[in-house]
Protein backbone atom coordinates (compact mmCIF):
# COMPACT_ATOMS: atom_id res chain seq x y z
CA UNK A 1 0.00 0.00 0.00
CA UNK A 2 1.07 3.43 -1.07
CA UNK A 3 1.91 5.94 2.20
CA UNK A 4 -0.78 8.19 0.64
CA UNK A 5 -3.31 4.70 0.30
CA UNK A 6 -2.33 3.91 4.58
CA UNK A 7 -3.31 7.88 5.82
CA UNK A 8 -6.31 7.47 3.79
CA UNK A 9 -7.29 4.33 5.54
CA UNK A 10 -5.90 6.14 9.05
CA UNK A 11 -8.78 8.89 8.54
CA UNK A 12 -11.61 6.48 8.23
CA UNK A 13 -11.14 4.07 11.01
CA UNK A 14 -11.28 5.26 14.30
CA UNK A 15 -8.02 5.46 16.31
CA UNK A 16 -7.25 2.28 18.32
CA UNK A 17 -7.43 3.04 21.89
CA UNK A 18 -10.98 4.68 21.29
CA UNK A 19 -12.57 1.88 19.50
CA UNK A 20 -16.12 0.95 21.28
CA UNK A 21 -16.96 -2.57 21.03
CA UNK A 22 -20.33 -3.25 19.63
CA UNK A 23 -22.14 -3.76 23.11
CA UNK A 24 -20.46 -0.24 24.51
CA UNK A 25 -22.34 1.52 21.27
CA UNK A 26 -25.80 -0.37 22.98
CA UNK A 27 -25.23 0.70 26.65
CA UNK A 28 -24.31 4.43 25.09
CA UNK A 29 -27.33 4.32 22.50
CA UNK A 30 -30.01 3.41 25.76
CA UNK A 31 -28.27 5.67 28.03
CA UNK A 32 -28.83 8.54 25.46
CA UNK A 33 -32.22 7.34 24.94
CA UNK A 34 -32.94 7.50 28.64
CA UNK A 35 -31.34 10.75 29.38
CA UNK A 36 -33.26 12.01 26.33
CA UNK A 37 -36.87 10.43 27.58
CA UNK A 38 -36.32 12.03 31.59
CA UNK A 39 -35.38 15.82 29.40
CA UNK A 40 -38.69 15.58 27.25
CA UNK A 41 -40.79 14.67 30.52
CA UNK A 42 -39.27 17.66 32.58
CA UNK A 43 -40.43 19.76 29.73
CA UNK A 44 -43.56 18.40 29.22
CA UNK A 45 -45.04 18.47 33.28
CA UNK A 46 -43.04 22.03 32.98
CA UNK A 47 -45.56 23.22 30.68
CA UNK A 48 -48.47 21.21 31.69
CA UNK A 49 -48.19 22.33 35.52
CA UNK A 50 -46.03 25.37 35.88
CA UNK A 51 -44.66 25.25 39.26
CA UNK A 52 -46.93 26.78 42.15
CA UNK A 53 -45.68 29.84 44.06
CA UNK A 54 -46.13 29.21 47.24
CA UNK A 55 -47.73 31.90 49.13
CA UNK A 56 -48.73 32.30 52.78
CA UNK A 57 -52.45 30.84 53.62
CA UNK A 58 -55.41 33.35 53.33
CA UNK A 59 -55.48 34.90 56.86
CA UNK A 60 -60.06 34.94 56.42
CA UNK A 61 -61.07 32.19 57.59
CA UNK A 62 -58.66 31.12 60.34
CA UNK A 63 -60.63 31.49 63.72
CA UNK A 64 -59.00 33.37 66.37
CA UNK A 65 -57.03 30.90 68.51
CA UNK A 66 -57.74 30.62 72.19
CA UNK A 67 -55.19 33.43 73.99
CA UNK A 68 -56.45 35.10 77.11
CA UNK A 69 -57.24 38.67 78.04
CA UNK A 70 -54.69 39.64 80.60
CA UNK A 71 -56.61 40.66 83.61
CA UNK A 72 -55.48 44.00 83.40
CA UNK A 73 -56.73 44.58 80.33
CA UNK A 74 -59.89 42.48 81.37
CA UNK A 75 -61.02 45.29 83.95
CA UNK A 76 -60.77 47.93 81.45
CA UNK A 77 -62.80 46.63 79.17
CA UNK A 78 -65.25 46.31 81.76
CA UNK A 79 -64.75 50.42 82.59
CA UNK A 80 -64.84 51.64 78.82
CA UNK A 81 -67.89 49.88 78.39
CA UNK A 82 -69.71 50.71 81.46
CA UNK A 83 -72.33 48.06 81.47
CA UNK A 84 -75.54 48.99 84.10
CA UNK A 85 -77.40 46.21 85.74
CA UNK A 86 -79.90 46.35 83.53
CA UNK A 87 -77.50 45.65 80.07
CA UNK A 88 -77.27 42.61 78.87
CA UNK A 89 -72.76 41.86 77.74
CA UNK A 90 -72.65 39.66 74.85
CA UNK A 91 -68.89 38.62 75.08
CA UNK A 92 -67.54 37.60 71.10
CA UNK A 93 -65.60 34.80 70.92
CA UNK A 94 -65.69 34.21 75.28
CA UNK A 95 -63.01 31.70 76.14
CA UNK A 96 -63.58 30.80 79.17
CA UNK A 97 -65.72 33.49 80.04
CA UNK A 98 -63.49 35.74 81.89
CA UNK A 99 -64.96 39.26 80.36
CA UNK A 100 -68.37 38.24 80.57
CA UNK A 101 -67.62 36.84 84.34
CA UNK A 102 -65.89 40.01 85.34
CA UNK A 103 -68.48 42.30 83.63
CA UNK A 104 -71.44 40.57 85.93
CA UNK A 105 -69.22 40.70 89.01
CA UNK A 106 -68.49 44.08 88.72
CA UNK A 107 -71.33 45.73 87.84
CA UNK A 108 -73.86 43.21 87.83
CA UNK A 109 -75.33 43.08 84.40
CA UNK A 110 -76.73 40.02 82.53
CA UNK A 111 -74.19 38.54 79.54
CA UNK A 112 -74.43 36.13 77.37
CA UNK A 113 -70.46 34.00 75.97
CA UNK A 114 -70.23 32.65 72.84
CA UNK A 115 -67.72 30.18 71.58
CA UNK A 116 -67.35 27.95 69.30
CA UNK A 117 -65.03 25.63 70.95
CA UNK A 118 -67.02 22.97 73.11
CA UNK A 119 -63.68 22.89 75.33
CA UNK A 120 -63.80 26.90 75.90
CA UNK A 121 -67.51 26.26 76.23
CA UNK A 122 -67.24 23.76 78.95
CA UNK A 123 -64.92 25.42 80.98
CA UNK A 124 -66.43 29.20 80.84
CA UNK A 125 -69.31 26.99 82.18
CA UNK A 126 -67.51 26.12 84.81
CA UNK A 127 -66.30 29.47 85.95
CA UNK A 128 -69.75 31.09 85.70
CA UNK A 129 -70.15 28.14 88.42
CA UNK A 130 -67.13 28.88 90.46
CA UNK A 131 -67.90 32.63 90.19
CA UNK A 132 -71.48 32.35 91.03
CA UNK A 133 -73.09 33.86 88.17
CA UNK A 134 -75.11 31.75 86.72
CA UNK A 135 -78.54 33.46 87.39
CA UNK A 136 -77.18 36.09 85.10
CA UNK A 137 -74.26 34.69 82.91
CA UNK A 138 -75.23 32.46 80.35
CA UNK A 139 -72.46 30.27 77.80
CA UNK A 140 -73.68 29.55 74.35
CA UNK A 141 -71.31 27.00 72.07
CA UNK A 142 -72.42 29.47 68.72
CA UNK A 143 -70.42 30.89 65.95
CA UNK A 144 -70.11 34.43 66.50
CA UNK A 145 -71.21 35.23 62.75
CA UNK A 146 -75.00 33.84 63.19
CA UNK A 147 -75.31 35.60 66.46
CA UNK A 148 -77.83 38.11 66.48
CA UNK A 149 -76.65 41.16 68.30
CA UNK A 150 -80.21 42.91 68.35
CA UNK A 151 -80.94 42.30 71.86
CA UNK A 152 -77.15 43.20 73.34
CA UNK A 153 -76.31 46.73 74.40
CA UNK A 154 -72.55 45.80 75.10
CA UNK A 155 -70.53 43.47 72.75
CA UNK A 156 -67.28 42.99 74.03
CA UNK A 157 -64.16 40.44 72.22
CA UNK A 158 -61.03 39.62 71.50
CA UNK A 159 -61.13 38.02 68.13
CA UNK A 160 -58.84 38.87 64.57
CA UNK A 161 -59.11 42.20 62.33
CA UNK A 162 -60.89 40.42 59.77
CA UNK A 163 -63.33 38.75 61.93
CA UNK A 164 -64.20 42.56 63.37
CA UNK A 165 -64.79 43.79 59.63
CA UNK A 166 -66.67 40.89 59.02
CA UNK A 167 -69.00 41.44 61.80
CA UNK A 168 -69.76 44.87 60.60
CA UNK A 169 -73.31 44.04 59.49
CA UNK A 170 -74.37 42.21 62.76
CA UNK A 171 -73.14 45.46 64.89
CA UNK A 172 -75.65 47.71 62.46
CA UNK A 173 -78.09 45.59 64.15
CA UNK A 174 -77.48 46.74 67.89
CA UNK A 175 -79.29 50.10 69.09
CA UNK A 176 -78.07 53.18 69.16
CA UNK A 177 -76.16 53.77 72.16
CA UNK A 178 -74.65 50.52 72.42
CA UNK A 179 -71.30 50.18 73.28
CA UNK A 180 -68.69 47.44 70.85
CA UNK A 181 -65.04 47.12 73.14
CA UNK A 182 -62.45 45.10 71.38
CA UNK A 183 -59.52 44.49 72.98
CA UNK A 184 -56.11 44.28 70.09
CA UNK A 185 -58.42 44.93 66.81
CA UNK A 186 -60.19 47.56 65.33
CA UNK A 187 -63.11 48.05 63.23
CA UNK A 188 -61.48 49.30 60.08
CA UNK A 189 -62.04 52.43 58.74
CA UNK A 190 -64.30 53.53 61.67
CA UNK A 191 -63.55 56.06 64.06
CA UNK A 192 -63.59 54.57 67.98
CA UNK A 193 -65.16 56.80 70.45
CA UNK A 194 -61.94 55.93 72.88
CA UNK A 195 -58.76 54.32 72.95
CA UNK A 196 -57.15 53.09 76.06
CA UNK A 197 -53.29 52.05 75.89
CA UNK A 198 -51.52 49.85 78.72
CA UNK A 199 -48.30 48.74 78.43
CA UNK A 200 -47.77 45.23 78.23
CA UNK A 201 -44.72 43.11 80.13
CA UNK A 202 -43.09 42.76 77.11
CA UNK A 203 -43.40 46.76 76.29
CA UNK A 204 -45.69 46.36 73.51
CA UNK A 205 -48.72 48.41 73.60
CA UNK A 206 -51.72 46.89 74.34
CA UNK A 207 -54.99 49.00 73.17
CA UNK A 208 -58.49 48.83 73.55
CA UNK A 209 -61.17 50.10 71.41
CA UNK A 210 -64.43 51.63 72.31
CA UNK A 211 -67.20 51.98 69.78
CA UNK A 212 -70.89 53.65 69.81
CA UNK A 213 -73.21 52.37 67.52
CA UNK A 214 -74.56 53.45 65.32
CA UNK A 215 -71.06 53.04 63.61
CA UNK A 216 -69.96 55.35 60.96
CA UNK A 217 -67.14 55.31 58.35
CA UNK A 218 -64.63 58.17 58.87
CA UNK A 219 -62.54 59.21 55.74
CA UNK A 220 -59.34 59.80 58.13
CA UNK A 221 -58.97 56.37 58.46
CA UNK A 222 -57.54 53.86 56.31
CA UNK A 223 -58.07 50.25 56.11
CA UNK A 224 -55.59 47.94 57.58
CA UNK A 225 -54.19 50.69 60.03
CA UNK A 226 -55.28 51.13 63.36
CA UNK A 227 -56.40 54.29 64.92
CA UNK A 228 -54.54 55.79 67.45
CA UNK A 229 -55.08 57.75 70.47
CA UNK A 230 -54.32 61.47 67.90
CA UNK A 231 -57.08 60.06 65.63
CA UNK A 232 -59.89 60.76 68.08
CA UNK A 233 -59.30 64.24 67.81
CA UNK A 234 -60.49 64.78 64.03
CA UNK A 235 -63.40 62.52 65.75
CA UNK A 236 -64.86 65.71 67.53
CA UNK A 237 -64.04 67.57 64.69
CA UNK A 238 -66.30 64.97 62.53
CA UNK A 239 -68.81 64.90 65.04
CA UNK A 240 -69.14 69.11 65.63
C1 LIG B 1 -58.34 35.29 71.57
S1 LIG B 1 -59.46 34.19 72.34
C2 LIG B 1 -60.25 35.27 73.49
C3 LIG B 1 -60.82 34.54 74.67
C4 LIG B 1 -61.43 35.46 75.74
N1 LIG B 1 -62.50 36.26 75.20
C5 LIG B 1 -60.37 36.36 76.33
O1 LIG B 1 -60.37 37.56 75.98
O2 LIG B 1 -59.55 35.89 77.12
C6 LIG B 1 -60.67 33.98 71.05
C7 LIG B 1 -61.78 33.01 71.36
O3 LIG B 1 -62.73 33.09 70.30
C8 LIG B 1 -63.20 31.80 70.00
N2 LIG B 1 -63.63 31.84 68.60
C9 LIG B 1 -62.84 31.93 67.51
N3 LIG B 1 -63.59 31.99 66.41
C10 LIG B 1 -64.88 31.92 66.80
C11 LIG B 1 -66.11 31.92 66.10
N4 LIG B 1 -66.16 32.02 64.78
N5 LIG B 1 -67.24 31.86 66.82
C12 LIG B 1 -67.20 31.75 68.18
N6 LIG B 1 -66.05 31.74 68.88
C13 LIG B 1 -64.91 31.83 68.20
C14 LIG B 1 -62.03 30.89 70.26
O4 LIG B 1 -62.47 29.57 70.51
C15 LIG B 1 -61.38 31.56 71.48
O5 LIG B 1 -61.89 31.03 72.67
Amino acid sequence: MSEQGARTTDLTSAPRGRTWSRSTRWVLACLACVAAGVVLRYLLLETAHPPTKLSPPPRQGLNAPFITSPDLVVEKMVELACPTPSDLVYDLGCGDGRIVITAALKTGCRGVGFDIDPQRVAEARANVQLHEVADRVQIVEQDVFSVDLSRADVAMMYLLPWMMNKLLPQFAQMKPGCRIVSYEFWIDEIMPENIVETPAADGHIQRIYLYTTPLTKSPALEPGKPPVPSDLQSRSREVR
